[in-house]
């Protein structure tokens, strides 16, 4: 799959990172200070983390060179480092695994979310936020739409999903401290002329394994149908502007030994 956009993804940062710091604003006290941001982007939650913890050691990880370039401009981390989360090991085990908006782009949760646990130190919290809005239109049109106009060039499996929260939470229950929720933002995307507000929003995000197997022509026409249909899904308001809500799942888990 092609790079991120670091720019296109920080056309959004205010609403971005909100889920973040309401993640961040449920993390218990940590035992020690070693932190990593897991699937740190561009480094948006980097300053954050730095403000509550003044102290600690906070490593990125990412597998996008791109975004761990702009993590990089922040200043904040003191340490980066491009690796496959799926693959990662820390060098010793961290206190706190933070990662928002991340986990949703790795498969095999079953797997995953306990060995992210097991990383841990003792005591240790894992804090994830996920994207939940697969099921709504201005995801789940994505798909339908490249599927109607071009059958068969896009394998679903491709795309970024996470298992509901009942499944997450027999994953985790019983691993330590557990608390798990989910939380509706009702977001106001500004006006915009060069495309529907919700098409700015996920294009840079949940709509990139769709867009890559496309030619350029075909990505216009996918998006004219589909500014077509969140044209109908999310109106404009009367100064341009459009509402529109979205799902996102939370967990903390901090071990208890
Ligand atoms: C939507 S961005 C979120 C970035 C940041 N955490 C934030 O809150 O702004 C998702 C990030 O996850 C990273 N990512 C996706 N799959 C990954 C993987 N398997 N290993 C490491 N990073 C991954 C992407 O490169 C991207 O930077």
């Amino acid at each position: 799959m092609s790079d991120w956009n670091p720019q296109s993804y920080a056309r959004f940062t205010a609403l971005r990172l909100r889920p973040a710091v309401d993640l961040l604003m449920r993390v218990p006290q940590l035992r020690g200070d070693s932190i990593v941001d897991l699937g740190c982007g561009n480094g948006a939650v980097g300053p954050v983390l730095r403000t509550r913890y003044p102290e600690a050691r906070i490593t990125g990880i990412d597998s996008s060179p791109a975004m761990l370039q702009e993590a990089w401009k922040t200043g904040v981390y003191d340490a980066l480092a491009e690796a496959d989360i799926a693959t990662w090991r820390p060098d010793a085990p961290p206190d706190l695994i933070f990662s928002n908006a991340a986990l949703h782009w790795l498969p095999h949760h079953q797997t995953l979310l306990p060995a992210l646990v097991d990383l841990l130190a003792p005591g240790g919290t894992l804090a994830v936020q996920v994207p939940h809005q697969n099921n709504a239109p201005s995801h789940r049109l994505w798909h339908d739409l490249v599927e109607q106009l071009f059958p068969g060039r896009f394998d679903p499996r491709s795309a970024p999903g996470i298992p509901d929260a009942r499944t997450t939470w027999a994953l985790l229950d019983g691993l330590g401290e557990f608390a798990l929720w989910e939380t509706e933002y009702m977001q106001n995307l500004p006006p915009a002329e060069e495309a529907h507000p919700v098409r700015l929003f996920t294009s840079s995000t949940f709509a990139r394994p769709v867009l890559d197997v496309l030619t350029e022509a075909e990505q216009q026409e996918l998006c004219r149908h589909y500014d077509a249909a969140m044209e109908a899904a999310y109106p404009r308001r009367s100064d341009g502007s459009v509402l529109f809500p979205f799902r996102r799942l939370f967990y903390i888990l901090t071990r208890v030994d």
